[in-house]
């Protein structure tokens, strides 16, 4: 396993992290696969890319320490989470550098991400010690009825590449908590974050075989394996609903349970009582962090006709003003796109909006010959007919469409399979009541462009998605519950 100059140059502990050794079984991987960074081509690394056999093999590792995690006590499994979260707060720059290579993203942004996922530590590191059970008045005085909660047993997770670190934290600090063995497969395209967190976790002292990383550029052959191999009893899975349902066949075979973050399509209206400076703030959020690439983007921005073009002159202003490049160069906002498929996707939208009467306000090209960089774009006059207000765009492209009819608007917000993130600005409190009862989604942003927090339950509805990340419900989520019946008394 080498990894680069180019990434250690970067680095305060180079020697901490240049073996990313959280991978036990990786040294009997023979092939090997390369991480480049998106904003300059460079390698970062060469990894063991670890095959179905090396997946079993890990899982067989998971399933052996199973037994003893869930026997621990609550507090001695929280402690462990607590010097985790620890750990990752004294290397976050660390870490977020490392982020910022694989990924592209913006330092700041690397930094609040990784705060994010230390967040999800410490809650779960508290709220491991608040599992509770519960007794039920029995029909009859000769029984005593009673349900209690043991863990699911190994998980298999699998993370998205747009949030490499706070998925890995989302998913494991719950599964941990509950008393659940990982094995964890990270996004091929940004693997670096997570094997540093899993350096730092054998650090925090978690016994052999309860956290296992695997390194691998097949992502399917792993999937397959942990859905098909008995010893696994969960799939957490975040990425795209097309792979949400494949992953949902392998898993019915066995009826393994799943928690899974899909795709989204969010709907972001502006009302005609809206604050629209706020609003336009808000729009910036949910649409270009992390250069357009989360599941909760604004993908469809709808917009009243009475404020249409005062929000719409505005909010070009603010997007004309985001800087490009490097994530690395200070005042950066946005990023590169991930890879060249993600480019060709956005100038798809872009050229079918145009094409179909859409007027590009700001943006619309890929930035120099080489390189997935994107200028942030905004195209008013859209309609739902065009492809920007249909599909998932996940980059930098913000549409505008002019509506007139305020319960309208909220039924073709719904008319999508999605139901992830949703927002609105508004102001009269009895509409704000109504649009949010009204919308079909998981999450709703009400007067603001950003909700996820490690305390609230993150999830979709529809086809985005079952079981929800985050606060208690997440926990419940890593938990079985067992009914006792006492006769006899
Ligand atoms: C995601 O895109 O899946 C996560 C976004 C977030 O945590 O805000």
């Amino acid at each position: 396993m080498t990894v680069t100059q180019s990434l250690t140059k970067h680095l305060k502990n180079p020697e901490l992290f240049v073996d990313l050794a959280g991978v036990p079984n990786a040294q009997e991987a023979t092939k090997r696969f390369s991480v480049f960074n998106p904003s300059t081509g460079e390698l970062l690394a060469e990894l063991p890319d670890m095959d179905a056999a090396d997946v079993s093999k890990a899982i067989d590792k998971a399933d052996a320490a199973q037994e003893l995690w869930a026997a621990l006590t609550a507090r001695e499994r929280s402690d462990m989470l607590w010097e985790w979260h620890q750990l990752i707060l004294i290397h976050s720059e660390d870490l977020a550098a490392i982020l910022t290579a694989e990924m592209g993203k913006p330092l700041a942004e690397a930094k609040s991400e990784i705060a994010h996922a230390a967040a999800y530590l410490q809650w779960y590191a508290e709220e491991a010690n608040r599992i509770y059970g519960e007794t039920i008045s029995p029909p009859s005085n000769d029984r005593r009825m009673l349900v209690i909660k043991q863990p699911i047993g190994v998980v298999g997770a699998i993370t998205p590449w747009n949030f490499p670190a706070s998925m890995v934290a989302r998913k494991i600090s719950p599964a941990l908590a509950a008393g659940c063995a990982i094995v964890l497969k990270p996004a091929e395209q940004t693997p670096l974050v997570a094997g540093a967190m899993f350096t730092l976790a054998r650090m925090a002292g978690f016994p052999d075989g309860v956290l296992n990383l695997i390194y691998a550029s097949q992502g399917d052959a792993v999937g397959r394996e942990l859905c098909s191999n008995p010893k696994v009893r969960k799939i957490s899975f975040t990425g795209s609903t097309e792979v949400g349902r494949l992953l949902m066949r392998q898993c019915s075979d066995q009826i393994k349970r799943t928690s899974f973050e899909l795709g989204g399509n969010a709907p972001f209206i502006v009302f005609d009582d809206a604050d629209v400076d706020a609003a336009v703030e808000g729009a910036i959020q949910a649409k270009f962090r992390n250069a357009g690439q989360t599941c909760v983007s604004a993908n469809r921005l709808y917009v009243q006709s009475s404020v249409y073009d005062e929000f719409a002159k505005k909010f070009t202003e603010r997007v004309r003003a985001l800087r490009v490049g490097d994530g690395f160069v200070p005042d950066v906002a946005i990023g590169p796109l991930i890879d060249t498929c993600a480019l060709a996707k956005i100038e798809d939208h872009v050229g079918d909006a145009v094409r179909k009467g859409g007027k590009i306000r700001c943006g619309g090209s890929r930035i120099g010959k080489s390189g997935t960089f994107f200028e942030p774009t905004v195209i008013t006059e859209v309609e739902r007919t065009m492809r920007v207000a249909q599909e998932e765009t996940f980059g930098p492209l913000a549409p505008l469409i002019r509506f007139n009819d305020p319960d309208q608007v909220v039924r073709e917000a719904n008319d999508t399979i999605y139901g992830l993130a949703a927002y609105f600005y508004a102001s009269n409190l009895k509409r704000v009541w109504r649009v949010a009862e009204a919308l079909e989604y998981g999450m709703v942003g009400i007067n603001t462009g950003r909700m996820s927090s490690e305390a609230a339950p993150f999830g979709g509805m529809k086809q985005s998605g079952i079981g929800r990340e985050g606060s208690r419900h997440g926990l419940e989520d890593y938990l079985e519950m067992k009914y006792l019946c006492m006769g006899g008394l």
